[in-house]
């Protein structure tokens, strides 16, 4: 793996893979020392156009857990404002010893253009790119559904499992979402059967061609007892540039695509709620849901250090060390 840019580009022993590998790396998590020697002398750049709390301080987590050095670049108070374009941001970042860029940026495309441009001759991390992709962030939901259900899907052992035979719903914003296409493509490759469901305008035009099942109504998706809901955060910020009218009002959006208490009750007792964050509590996902037991909300957030991490090895660990020190987990 020389870039990781979209899920579409993982296949399953590859998404396996990585899966695997952040399951050995968590389980250094909790040992007094938590620090590995992997990526001494690497150093891995954080370009963030875009505002970020989880996936920017995750991804410096991961890199210092391996340490390598970090760089955080964050496009607001850089001179971006004053018209610098990605090409010469990325090679003054280069020039200044980034051995890895991880991206996150408003245009979608823009990961992919930082890789195969031949602007800069290293890594690059998809950190989330418009309404494209977050592999990372469908990365660690996997880890996390497959952490919970491992034990129901049709596979399952103590490693490599995959997500054969689970249904996992996603409810809300999948137009605006980077979330949910990155989930569909992931999951479904991992094994997992998808339905996808939305008030007609946000369902982007083509989704009936991805590998998942479409809804409009919720209620019925929840009738067929999901093993896994993931809520999708409703993005009023990328709403409110196409001038609104996705739907009548926040109080009607959930109390028709709301995981409501009600909803909540209704869930099978195995089943996990699930949301990228940050959440929009009150829209979405009521309190009672997001502080829910079944909530794995905050273990999610946990997750993307040691996925990040195991990234951040796959991609780097493999080339020639600076150290002699090498890639030793
Ligand atoms: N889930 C997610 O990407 O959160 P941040 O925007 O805080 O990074």
């Amino acid at each position: 793996m020389r870039h990781l840019l979209s899920t579409a580009d993982l296949d399953r022993s590859a998404a396996v893979a990585l899966l695997d590998t952040a399951e050995e790396l968590a389980a250094t998590q909790s040992r007094e020392i938590r620090k590995l020697p992997t990526l001494r002398g690497r150093t891995v750049v954080n370009l963030f156009f875009e505002d970020s709390t989880r996936t920017r301080i995750s991804f410096e987590a991961a890199a210092k857990r391996l340490s390598a050095d970090v760089i955080n670049f964050a496009a607001k108070g850089s001179s971006v404002s004053k018209g610098e374009s990605l090409k010469d941001t990325a090679q003054t970042l280069q020039a200044m010893g980034a051995d890895a860029v991880v991206i996150r940026h408003q245009a979608s495309g823009a990961p992919h253009r930082l890789a195969h441009s031949g602007w800069i001759d290293v890594p690059v991390v998809n950190a989330g790119d418009g309404t494209h992709q977050h592999p990372t962030q469908a990365l660690l939901d996997a880890f996390t559904v497959r952490s919970h259900l491992a034990a129901r899907a049709g596979n399952a052992g103590p490693r490599g499992a995959d997500l054969t035979g689970l249904h996992v719903v996603v409810v809300g914003d999948v137009l605006h979402s980077r979330v949910a296409r990155s989930n569909v493509d992931l999951l479904t490759t991992l094994g997992a059967r998808v339905t996808l469901v939305a008030p007609p305008t946000l369902v982007p035009v083509g989704a009936h061609t991805w590998p998942a099942a479409v809804d409009y109504d919720l209620d019925a998706a929840l009738a067929t007892e999901p093993d896994a809901v993931m809520m999708l955060r409703v993005q009023r910020e990328r709403m409110s540039s196409a001038g609104g009218g996705f739907f009548p009002s926040p109080q009607e959006y959930h109390r028709r695509y709301g995981l409501t208490r009600d909803r909540l009750a209704r869930l099978p007792d195995h089943a996990i709620v699930m949301h990228p964050g940050p959440m929009n509590r009150g829209l979405e996902i009521s309190a009672e849901a997001a502080d829910s037991p079944r909530s794995t909300i905050v273990e999610q957030v946990a997750n993307g250090v040691a996925v990040r991490m195991a990234v951040l090895y796959h991609l780097l660990a493999g080339a020639p060390a600076p150290t002699t020190q090498g890639a030793n987990l």
